[in-house]
């Protein structure tokens, strides 16, 4: 897929994104907050990909960060949460595969159910690990495919259609994780096997 199919298949999708989403936001709040509560004063971070924002009331306050996305109708419906967090968030239009900084530049990066997205799941993985000094942690929020009957079927059978309006229901996010490089230090389901918090680390 081109960086313009991505794209544009997102910015089809924004104008009824939140509507999808509706509920699911309530029902992993608590397991996003824990997540994003890990966000540290005084570090460098980078969030990707900030969507329409729906993330953004479940950061803890007072933090800096660099959020990106490749989807300009998504990051257009989430200037409003931007302008309205009490902290600073710089969101910007960038492919996660192509970040716009140096080497080892963040302490930290998040995801929120955005290896579901990225076209190149492996190419987003080294792209975060350039960006990462050796040492920082990358912090995930993401749903995957299911290792148990009949959850394993039921994904794959709806990825066709979901693929086609933005997610992939089916991929296997920790073993890209750690095949790109990093140190897994933690994985804690949050529904089933497929909603899950990721927690690992740039190898020094
Ligand atoms: C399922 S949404 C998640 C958005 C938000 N984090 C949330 O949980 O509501 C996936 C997001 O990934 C973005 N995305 C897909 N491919 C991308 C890429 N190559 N680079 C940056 N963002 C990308 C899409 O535009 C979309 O906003």
């Amino acid at each position: 897929m081109t960086k313009k199919n991505a794209s544009s298949r997102w910015d089809g999708t924004a104008r009824f994104y939140d509507w999808l989403a509706f509920g699911a936001e309530k029902r992993w709040e608590p397991a996003k907050r824990a997540l994003f509560g890990r966000m540290t004063p005084g570090k460098r971070i980078l969030f990707a990909a900030l969507g329409t924002g729906l993330d953004i009331p479940f950061f803890p306050p007072g933090q800096e960060m660099v959020a990106i996305d490749i989807s300009a109708a998504m990051l257009a419906r989430a200037a409003p949460r931007v302008a309205a967090y009490p902290g600073r968030i710089e969101a910007r239009l960038m492919d996660i595969t192509a970040l716009e900084y140096p080497d080892g530049w963040f302490d930290q990066v998040f995801t929120s159910c955005t290896f579901c997205s990225v076209p190149d799941p492996m190419a987003g993985l080294a792209s975060l690990r350039r960006v990462m000094k050796p040492g920082a942690e990358l912090a995930m929020f993401e749903h995957t495919g299911s290792h148990y009957f009949p959850f394993n079927l039921l994904l794959n059978l709806c990825n066709p259609v979901c693929r086609h309006i933005g997610p992939e229901m089916n991929r296997d996010t920790v073993a890209h994780v750690i095949r790109a490089g990093f140190r897994v230090e933690a994985v804690n389901p949050v529904f089933l096997d497929v909603v899950k918090t990721i927690r690992a680390i740039k190898p020094i």
